[in-house]
């Protein structure tokens, strides 16, 4: 008998268990679908899986409904009963997995194919840890912080069973009585840009399917905050060439930084509505950008179209934004209820059908869901409000907060012995979160009032005194507060916005605050000590009669749960402001619309400004102040002529000259005073944020691409570079560069 050597009888073994392991394992997969196999491709589970879809099936992956308690209140739904388990995905309002897993369970268990849901949810700044508002992340100039609050929101609301949330927006805005100015980066494309793409690989990671990972949304696409007269849902009215140069270009970075969804807007874009915008939806994005994900209708959007005068009926609108690139329905069901028979009636393709549903699916196996379905059910201890999450909120709204006015340097409060603080936003809570505050409480903030106790305790009393309200005519609390200013060395007066002043359908016809506040600061301001203005809104204001009976302007926006540790940091001094406008604040509503990337008048001097008002706003785009003082060297520039193919090194030393260390921004802007297209006067195209140490200097160095900072681009999206003078510009330095003719 031939003795086969132990090791080889092993090895033998082993090679047979595994010839036989691999059978088995070819059976089983045989048995397992390709589509359940996690270790198959991405593009061929979808292929799989989209092989094996009746119609009907397809058709309710492209619908999305609403589960749990809808609180919206510009949207309540009608409440879906018998929601199927076949649908694609549902926006869920609950805080923890109990009843999102329980719809999972009905999806993946008990349906033919058990396709899990997409659950998602509007994460705009904080799940229940609520930070600054997008407008404020914007004022911070430091898109590294705004990622880190983004990673906070994600992992909160993965928690929660949340896989996707409808954020980051990044429209636009010009016109403060638009109450969704709030909720996006500002007036500038490149800040806005910078913006995008932070949140977008924030949110979404290296690899979606892992942990505290989730897909992230760019909306409203495209050019809703052009909405006219700053009234919401409204038509817009913009040219394909603005469209590119201003609107598109935070949809275009985000797209590049890989964001999974874009949420199509409610504007009319100058006659065709963007749900229905076979350009934007598909040419640009699908076919231009190549977006590997899918675009989903913002709420009843679809249906809309009928209001809009486009559609005729339901089943015309589902025909309409489903043919121009439109891949889900948000809850209107006009694609649940019409796509079949208009599949039927051959008006609908089944390719396009499959383009829309393997996008949604490719999603849905990116994310892992068909490995990792379920959410684990935390407490809400060890998931929420942690302190490392709230530290990471703090340093984000102290950066974000602007210090417009600082007269005598009155600020920060040193060694008092009391100060008044009044004001309605003085001991408030609720309206410090801001509009889209998710699943936030307004138990969670920490007030002005509780953050100066805290940092001013065993220091400096605090006499507090509210004064009035937002808002009507009651002035009977006046006095109090005027007593209060009287007995202190100092005032801070805590005024502002409520935050349902600002959000969606939250327009206003005038950016004043409301006079009783105004009153109210005159009234204190009798009692002849310095006065300190804080203020909390979501745009800009007008503080024409405010800020010159001010001694101090710190605009503090809407910061979340951290307002009064960071507020308390700033009047002190623990912190140096370093937040900078991200949009300009203009001297009356008259003024609206004003920025500063404006295209130039055919007129100058005296000639096309206002008879009764200044023509110039009250701050600018990209101001503010800080506690110390920063001397700004010559620009430097490796070469004042160039090619299309080179690059230019443009350098910039800065002192800090005063005795604080402070966070500086360094903002870099190009002009093309003749163009082809003309262009606006000023473009802000790079910008860097660092701390100088008290008495050092550093140097902020912007590396010029010709064809990405210099060029223009045309009504078609093609950017071009013509030969000529450019300039560099940085505060009030301006260096001429000139591009040669090949
Ligand atoms: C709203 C908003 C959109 C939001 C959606 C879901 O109408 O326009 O920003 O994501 O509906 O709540």
């Amino acid at each position: 008998m031939y003795k086969t050597p132990i090791i080889f009888a092993c090895l033998a073994m082993f090679g047979a268990s595994v010839c036989s392991a691999d059978a088995a394992d070819r059976t089983r997969k045989q048995d397992v679908p390709l589509y359940k196999d996690a270790s198959a491709s991405v593009e061929s589970r979808v292929e799989d899986l989209i092989s094996r879809m009746t119609l009907e099936e397809k058709i309710l992956q492209l619908n999305q409904y609403t589960l749990g308690q809808n609180d919206n209140i510009n949207n309540i739904g009608e409440t879906v009963s018998q929601i199927p388990g076949e649908t694609g995905s549902l926006i869920y309002f609950g805080d923890n997995a109990v009843l999102r897993n329980a719809m999972q369970k009905r999806a993946v268990e008990q349906t033919r194919l058990g396709i899990p849901i997409l659950f998602g949810f509007d994460v705009i700044h904080g799940f229940r840890t609520v930070y600054p508002i997008p407008l404020a992340q914007a004022a911070s100039w430091n898109p590294e912080l705004a990622g880190q609050a983004c990673r906070v929101a994600a992992s909160e609301a993965y928690s929660a069973g949340v896989n996707w949330t409808f954020s980051p927006m990044v429209d636009i805005a010009r016109d403060a009585r638009w109450g969704r100015i709030a909720e996006g980066y500002g007036e500038d494309p490149h800040l806005a840009s910078v913006f995008s793409a932070a949140t977008v690989r924030a949110y979404q990671g290296d690899d979606l399917s892992q942990e505290n990972n989730i897909a992230a949304c760019l909306k409203h696409f495209v050019g809703y905050g052009a909405s006219e007269a700053g009234r919401d849902y409204v038509p817009t009215e913009i040219s394909r060439q603005t469209l590119w140069d201003t609107y598109l270009p935070p949809f275009e970075a985000g797209v590049k930084a890989g964001a999974a969804t874009l949420m199509s807007s409610f504007n009319n874009i100058s006659g065709t509505p963007g749900s229905a915008n076979h350009y934007t939806m598909t040419e640009v994005v699908k076919n231009r950008w190549n977006h590997y994900g899918f675009i989903v209708a913002d709420w009843n959007a679809v249906m809309q179209l009928v209001n809009q005068g486009l559609a005729r009926d339901g089943k015309d609108a589902a025909c309409l934004a489903f043919n121009a690139g439109l891949d889900m329905d948000m809850v209107d069901n006009c694609y649940g209820e019409h796509l079949a028979a208009l599949v039927d009636e051959g008006k609908v393709s089944m390719e396009r059908v499959d383009d829309a549903v393997r996008r949604i699916l490719r999603l849905k196996f990116m994310l892992g869901l068909f490995e990792k379905p379920y959410t684990e059910e935390l407490p809400d201890s060890e998931r929420f409000m942690l302190p490392e999450s709230l530290a990471a909120v703090e340093a984000l709204a102290q950066e974000s907060m602007v210090l417009l006015k600082n007269e005598g340097n009155v600020l920060p409060l040193e060694n008092k012995a009391s100060v008044a603080l009044v004001g309605p936003m003085a001991r408030n809570q609720g309206d410090l979160l801001g509009s889209w505050y998710g699943r936030g409480r307004d138990s969670d903030v920490i007030s002005i009032y509780d953050g100066l106790s805290g940092a001013l305790a065993g220091k400096t009393e605090i006499l507090y005194a509210k004064g009035c309200d937002f808002d009507g005519n009651d002035t009977t609390g006046f006095a109090e507060a005027v007593a209060a200013a009287s007995q202190a060395e100092a005032v801070l007066l805590c005024l502002g916005e409520k935050r349902n002043w600002s959000g969606e359908n939250a327009s206003r016809s005038t950016i004043a605050l409301p006079e009783i506040q105004e009153e109210l600061l005159k009234a204190v301001k009798r009692a002849g000590k310095p006065v300190v203005v804080i203020l909390s809104n979501g745009r800009s204001l007008d503080l024409t009669r405010i800020a010159p009976l001010a001694d101090a302007v710190l605009e503090i926006w809407q910061p979340g749960v951290m307002a009064g540790p960071a507020v308390a940091g700033i009047i002190t001094g623990k912190y140096n402001p370093s937040g900078r406008l991200p949009v300009t604040f203009p001297y009356t509503t008259g003024q609206i619309p004003i920025y500063y990337n404006h295209r130039a008048s055919g007129r100058t001097g005296s000639q096309g400004r206002y008879q009764d008002i200044p023509s110039t706003p009250m701050y600018e785009f990209g101001y503010g102040l800080s506690y110390t003082d920063f001397e700004y060297g010559e620009l430097e520039l490796s070469s004042d002529t160039f090619r299309a193919g080179d690059r230019i090194t443009a350098s910039i030393t800065v002192k800090n000259s005063g005795r604080r260390d402070g966070k500086e921004t360094v903002q870099w802007y190009i002009s093309d005073p003749a163009c082809s297209i003309t262009r606006p006067v000023r473009e802000l195209k790079h910008f860097e944020k660092k701390l100088i140490p008290a008495g050092e200097e550093a140097v902020f160095t912007f590396e010029i691409d010709p064809m990405r900072d210099l060029s223009f681009v045309d009504h078609d999206g093609k950017r071009f570079l013509e030969p000529g003078d450019y300039y560099i510009m940085v505060k009030d330095r301006k260096y001429k560069i000139t591009l040669a003719d090949e």
